[in-house]
Parts: structure tokens; C-alpha cells; sequence
């Protein structure tokens, strides 16, 4: 059971996620497409986009930082509303947005936390998006099912909504070369605890089973997804068979058969799972 946190904590760990993230914008605005590896997550989490989204709409990038994805999203003719915690990212994003000539389709950037979407009315967007870990930087059990509750209300209904989070099991194997020096890899592994890992800012590593509790408590599921798959754990094999295109095919054609089995779900560093609202 986790404790309630104590007073003021919450704050505190919003400016320290904003602290990092400030410092880091170029890092995360490359960090999906920085090399093969890194493109699973983006480009499986733009399949699955694909499969879900209606044909247009508005969409909300909750949590979407320097803003890839609206970015991505605004290029295929969606309306999208960025919302971020660190003002320094939605500034980045205003940059990217008219450098790629889409700024028109965004239809306003706001920043926000995901627990309390207050300045958006009911049943507002026809998809709803949570990529990337914003949930993962929620302390607390309750934090999190009030983002839940708060993504859920700001869509219509039957609209889709994608969460997705950084996975502990997945990050247990890919970190495991850190076990000597990472002081946290005991208590995330044995303790379940996972505060500080790094050091750095609050990260929480989900298990499948925890985000799928969560998640049908308020909507309908459709389909989980391990974004890194089965390639979670060989970054360098991985870089290595993009160079070989009867390879990369194969192994393309094998993660996304398998992406959406359970046990690679929660075993990928980062997963999703997409419902729709009932
Ligand atoms: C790893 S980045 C993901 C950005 C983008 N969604 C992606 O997938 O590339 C995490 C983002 O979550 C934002 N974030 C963290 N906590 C948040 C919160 N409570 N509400 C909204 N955004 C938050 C951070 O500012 C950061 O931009």
C-alpha cells in the first residue's frame, strides 16, 4: 500500500519535474527518434494512433512536451491542444510547430498538470492522448486515478484514449548492467519502490496488472501494446538489423505480431493501453 504523501510533497515534485524537464528539451524533443531503437516507441505508438484515431478531430497531447506528437498529428490535419507542466517545453513546441508549418491546426497550448484538467469542459475532444511517462511522474495511487478520471472527462464519448507509461519490468532487464552502482535497483526490484531512480525527479514503474486495474476502472479497454516489444532489452541488435532491410522487415513483421501479447507488454520498457470511453 502506498502512503499518502506528506504535505506540499506534490508540489515539490512538480518543480522538480519541470526543473528537469526544462533542462533537458532538446534531449526529449530527439529522444523518440534518435536512433532505431528509440523510433519503436514512436513509430509502434504511431500505428496504434493510426488503428484507433477517428479520421479527424480535436485532439488533446496531454503531457506532450516539446511536442512531437502534436507536431506529427497537426501534419496529418488533426486539431490539437498541447498541454505540458514545464512552460519551457510549450515554448519549444510554439518554435517546432511554425518551423514545420502547422501551428494553425494547434488550437491552443496550455500548461497544466494531468490531475487537474480544470480549464478544459466535459466531453470536449473526440481522442485524448497520455504519452510518453507524464503518468509515471504522478506520486501516489490516487494522483493517478484522478489524471485517469480527469483524461476521461475531457473526452466524448466513445472517444479513444491513449496511456502510456514507463514499464518495470522492462526497465528491471534493460537496467540490469546497473545493478552495481544504480541504489535503487533493490527497492524497485525487491521493495516495489521507485521513487528516485537516477536520483533525479519522481518516476514510477508500472506493472501491466497495476496500469490495466487503473485504466478499466474508468473506460472500456481496447487493446495494450509493448512499445519496444521484444526489443526492449537489445538496443544494440536492434540499431544493428536496421542497417540489414530483409532484416528490419522480419523483425518489424515479428514485433507487431507480438507487441500485443501480455507477457511482452509487461515486460517493454514503455507500454500503452487504449480505451475508449464508455
Ligand atoms: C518523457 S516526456 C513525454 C513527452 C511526450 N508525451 C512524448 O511522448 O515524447 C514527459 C512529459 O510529461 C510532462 N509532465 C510530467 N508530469 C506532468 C503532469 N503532472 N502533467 C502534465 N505534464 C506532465 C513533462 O513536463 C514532460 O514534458
Amino acid at each position: 500500500m502506498e502512503q499518502k504523501p506528506k504535505k506540499g510533497i506534490l508540489k515539490d515534485d512538480e518543480n522538480i519535474i519541470k526543473k528537469i524537464y526544462s533542462e533537458n528539451i532538446h534531449r526529449e524533443w530527439n529522444r523518440l527518434i534518435k536512433s532505431p531503437f528509440h523510433k519503436l516507441e514512436f513509430e509502434t505508438t504511431l500505428h496504434f494512433l493510426e488503428k484507433y484515431l477517428p479520421k479527424k478531430g480535436l485532439i488533446l497531447d496531454a503531457g506532450g512536451g516539446p511536442g512531437r506528437y502534436t507536431v506529427e498529428l497537426a501534419k496529418k490535419d488533426y486539431n490539437v491542444v498541447l498541454l505540458d507542466l514545464t512552460p519551457q517545453n510549450l515554448e519549444f513546441a510554439k518554435k517546432q510547430l511554425k518551423k514545420a508549418k502547422v501551428q494553425n491546426s494547434v488550437k491552443d497550448i496550455i500548461e497544466g498538470s494531468i490531475v487537474d484538467l480544470s480549464k478544459i469542459k466535459n466531453n470536449y475532444f473526440d481522442a485524448v492522448l497520455c504519452l510518453g511517462s507524464s503518468l509515471s511522474h504522478v506520486r501516489n495511487e490516487k494522483q493517478r486515478a484522478r489524471a485517469i478520471s480527469e483524461l476521461k472527462r475531457v473526452a466524448k464519448k466513445n472517444a479513444p484514449i491513449f496511456i502510456s507509461v514507463m514499464g518495470k519490468f522492462g526497465h528491471l532487464v534493460r537496467g540490469v548492467n546497473k545493478i552495481e552502482s544504480a541504489r535503487n535497483y533493490f527497492e524497485l526490484s525487491l521493495e516495489g519502490n521507485d521513487k528516485f531512480w537516477g536520483g533525479k525527479g519522481y518516476f514510477h514503474y508500472f506493472t501491466f496488472e497495476e496500469l490495466k486495474n487503473l485504466v478499466e476502472k474508468k473506460v472500456r479497454i481496447l487493446e495494450c501494446v509493448g512499445l519496444e516489444g521484444i526489443g526492449g532489452a537489445s538496443e544494440e541488435s536492434i540499431n544493428k538489423l536496421y542497417k540489414n532491410s530483409l532484416a528490419w522487415k522480419n523483425w518489424r513483421k515479428m514485433h507487431y505480431a507480438l507487441c500485443t501479447h501480455p507477457t511482452i507488454v509487461d515486460m517493454s520498457i514503455h507500454f500503452m493501453i487504449i480505451g475508449k470511453k464508455k
